[in-house]
C-alpha cells in the first residue's frame, strides 16, 4: 500500500541539559536512508542511538539540523502534524513495547488500524498474530503476557498497517536467540512485502549484519558505514 520513504538527515544536533551542562546526544550526524532499504544502527550504550531514533519519527525536534522524510521535512512540522505522520506512515518498535494495559493483544493490534484509518486491514491483524505464534495470546491482557510475547505484540502492531517507515529500538531484545532470529525473519518479509524503509538500533551483531547497511555510532557521530548481508541481494540495491 505504501511504498518506502527516504530519509535525510542534515547536520542534525540534539543537545539535553541536565543540570545546566550541555549533553550532545547527537552531534552533528548526516545522513542518506534509500528508499526501501535495512539499516541496523549499532553503538555503544549512551552513543545516542535512541535519540536518533526518536528524531527519525518525529517524536523528538532536533536543537539543530533537520530531518526529512522524502520530501517533508519532519523537522518542521508541529507536533499536531507529526503526530498524524506517525499514525499513518510511521510502525514503531520499542524496547519497552508501549502496548495500552487495558487493551488485549489483538485490540492494540487493531487500535493501530484504527489510529491509521485503516478500518479492517485485509484481515492483516490476524495473520500477524498467527505467524508470531500468539493465536493463544490474542485475548490477553499486556500484564497476562511474558515480556517475550509482548514484544511480539509490539512487532505486529509496528506492521499492522503497512508504514512506509518502520523503526525498531532494540526490537528484539527481550526474545531468546530462536524467537529474536524468527522476529528479524518477520520485520524483513514485511519490510520488504510493503516496500518499506526499515532502521533498526540493535547491540546485536547478530540482527545488524542480517540488514543491508550497518552504521556505527560514537558520541552521536557516525563513525562507521559498512554493508550487511543483505547488501546487493535486492533489485536496486
Ligand atoms: N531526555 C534526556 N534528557 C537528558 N539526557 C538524555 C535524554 N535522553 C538521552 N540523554 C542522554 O543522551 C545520550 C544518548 O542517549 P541515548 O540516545 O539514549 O543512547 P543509546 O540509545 O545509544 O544508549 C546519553 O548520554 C543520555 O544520557
Ligand atoms: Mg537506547
Amino acid at each position: 500500500m505504501s511504498a518506502g520513504i527516504t530519509l535525510r538527515l542534515e547536520t542534525l544536533h540534539k543537545e539535553f541539559r541536565v543540570s545546566g551542562t550541555p549533553v550532545h546526544a547527537v552531534d552533528g550526524i548526516d545522513l542518506e536512508i534509500a528508499a526501501g532499504s535495512s539499516v541496523a544502527i549499532v553503538g555503544p550504550s549512551g552513543c545516542g542511538k535512541s535519540t536518533l531514533l526518536g528524531l527519525l519519527g518525529g517524536l523528538e525536534l532536533p536543537t539543530q539540523g533537520q530531518v526529512w522524510l522524502g520530501e517533508i521535512e519532519l523537522s518542521a512540522l508541529r507536533e499536531a502534524k507529526r503526530a498524524a505522520l506517525r499514525r499513518g506512515s510511521i510502525g514503531f518498535v520499542f524496547q519497552s513495547y508501549d502496548l495500552l494495559p487495558f487493551l488485549t493483544a489483538s485490540e492494540n493490534i487493531d487500535f493501530q488500524l484504527a489510529l491509521a484509518g485503516q478500518a479492517n486491514g485485509d484481515g492483516r491483524s490476524r495473520e500477524l498474530i498467527e505467524r508470531l505464534g500468539l493465536t493463544e495470546h490474542a485475548q490477553k491482557l499486556p500484564d497476562q503476557l511474558s515480556g517475550g510475547q509482548r514484544q511480539r505484540v509490539g512487532i505486529a502492531r509496528a506492521l499492522v498497517h503497512q508504514p512506509a517507515l518502520i523503526l525498531g529500538d532494540e526490537p528484539t531484545g527481550e526474545l531468546d536467540s530462536e524467537s529474536s532470529a524468527a522476529a528479524m525473519d518477520l520485520l524483513l518479509e514485511a519490510q520488504s512485502a510493503i516496500g518499506a524503509t526499515l532502521v533498526v538500533v540493535t547491540h546485536d551483531l547478530d540482527i545488524a549484519t542480517r540488514l543491508e547497511r550497518i552504521v556505527s555510532l560514537r558520541d552521536g557521530r557516525v563513525v562507521g558505514d559498512r554493508s550487511g548481508e543483505l547488501a546487493g541481494s535486492r533489485v536496486g540495491a
